[in-house]
């Protein structure tokens, strides 16, 4: 769908559906008043009401609140999907264009790509109709450039695993590199012994796809700040030895989302050209079972040197990360370092489905950051360290375990994992962000359908837009 906005004056509407935002209190002065009660709409909030003899389309909210913008302009990029118009126009204002772009962008999404008869929306064009063109443009812009990357990360998580393995991964990371002007280095399987990445190359040992690091550098000139981008990328997590249960398993293409929710950030930061240098480093790897896989029992030697012993080999993104942050500590001095990862059940457990787990030793970066999804529309939610808990990753044998030695808390000691690969002067410039939940969804909810959801994308750009 191609998105315009455009002056009101000049705006022909042949062929057009026009959508009018109504609230109850407004519907009583309504033109139409008569018709609209006769056909049962109260304006209520997500209800729709055609008039199509007049090419109108009425749309209840509650008030002019952002959310529910947003979730009327989801409820009609549904509702599009059966229509026979061309084009549809809707009003927008500097308050509402935001969430009228994300709504219908990420509303309306679809992943078409493995069906071989896929419905075509009739809809080409979506008007945003103002007053001043010039004054929206850059917010335009930018809500189409955040809502598209967005898009980008949904695609590549929804790729299937035989699709989307690490050397695929890299070569998306290269084509984009390409694209938007990007450094880009690729590390393999022997660069990555010579770095001394053993936990990571330990996970992709069985899989007959080699593991691959992958860094992308967005450098502008003047750069206020250095951002470095972590992201767990395990093309498929099949839990390896510890295999998962045949249900659990199902839905595992998406243990890459935060490699592709990194990927779209520096997409995105690179075309909102933001004053931040920012780096995106990816651990693409495939965890299978095997004769050359690695085993509970096995002690692993880090790159930081740290030794690691293996108790679940299920356990395995932190065993990644340990690996790629350690690397990206050692490439970038950041201001700020954050990795993305779709880490633990236990996240899902402690906070549902729908919210981000944010953990870290800063409450001032925490809270900045809540400020910032707030801001996006993500739902984010502090699970905190505690010296108890940080026990319980005790090895008897090595430096560190893989796993807790008791069954509660696994979201945070999962964080107190990673936290051990921060070097001290980093330990308050980082956050893990636990993706579990939020990534990925099989029934729609607030903007997202089927699918990966695209999470961290909103509201690390919108921390990053920020950033002074
Ligand atoms: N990729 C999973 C976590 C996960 C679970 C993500 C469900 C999305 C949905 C991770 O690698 C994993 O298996 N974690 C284990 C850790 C356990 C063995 C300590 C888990 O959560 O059960
Ligand atoms: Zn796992
Ligand atoms: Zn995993």
């Amino acid at each position: 769908m191609n998105i315009q906005l455009i002056d009101k004056k000049v705006f022909d509407s042949k062929n057009n559906l026009t959508l009018k935002l109504i609230t109850s209190k407004r519907l009583e002065k309504a033109k139409f008043k008569k018709t609209l009660k006769k056909a049962g709409f109260k304006a209520e909030q997500d209800s729709l009401c055609a008039m199509h003899g007049k090419s109108l389309l009425f749309c209840g909210i509650e008030n002019h609140e952002n959310e529910n913008i947003k979730t009327i302009a989801v409820t009609v990029a549904k509702a599009m999907k059966n229509y026979d118009y061309k084009s549809i126009s809707v009003d927008v204002n500097k308050e509402s264009i935001q969430a009228i772009i994300e709504g219908f962008v990420l509303g309306g999404y679809e992943f078409n790509n493995y069906k071989s008869k896929s419905k075509k929306m009739k809809i080409k064009n979506l008007y945003l109709t103002c007053e001043n063109v010039k004054e929206l443009t850059a917010l335009f812009q930018e809500a189409i450039i955040i809502a598209e990357a967005t898009c980008f990360t949904r695609d590549l998580v929804n790729t299937a695993p035989d699709d989307m393995y690490p050397e695929i991964m890299a070569k998306v990371a290269k084509k984009l590199a390409r694209e938007n002007d990007l450094a880009c280095n690729i590390l393999g399987k022997r660069e990555l012994k010579r770095e001394k990445c053993n936990a990571m190359l330990a996970v992709g040992r069985a899989s007959r796809h080699d593991s691959k690091l992958i860094h992308l550098a967005y450098k502008p000139k003047n750069a206020k700040k250095i951002i470095s981008l972590v992201g767990k990328g395990l093309t498929y997590d099949s839990g390896g030895l510890s295999l998962k249960p045949a249900t659990s398993m199902v839905t595992m293409k998406m243990d890459k989302a935060g490699a592709c929710a990194v990927l779209g950030i520096i997409k995105a930061v690179s075309e909102l050209k933001l004053d931040v240098e920012v780096h995106a480093f990816v651990g693409a790897v495939e965890n299978m079972i095997g004769g050359d896989a690695y085993k509970p029992d096995d002690v692993l030697v880090s790159r930081k040197g740290d030794t690691i012993e293996v108790r679940n080999t299920d356990a395995e993104g932190r065993l990644v990360l340990a690996d790629v942050l350690d690397y990206a500590q050692d490439k970038t001095k950041p201001d700020y370092l954050f990795d993305f990862a779709t880490l633990t059940g236990a996240c899902m457990v402690a906070l549902g489905q729908y919210t981000t787990g944010v953990m870290g030793h800063s409450n001032r970066l925490k809270h900045d950051l809540s400020k910032a999804s707030n801001k996006a529309g993500e739902l984010t939610a502090s699970l905190p360290f505690n010296k108890h808990l940080k026990k319980q990753l005790k090895s008897e044998i090595a430096d560190i375990c893989n796993i807790s030695n008791k069954p509660y808390g696994g979201a945070i000691t999962a964080g107190l994992f990673l936290d051990n690969f921060i070097k001290e002067e980093n330990k308050n410039k980082w956050l893990h962000f636990d993706i579990a939940g939020s990534a990925y969804t099989e029934t729609p909810w607030d903007v997202n359908v089927y699918g990966g959801t695209g999470a961290g994308v909103r509201f690390m750009t919108q921390f990053l837009k920020n950033i002074k």
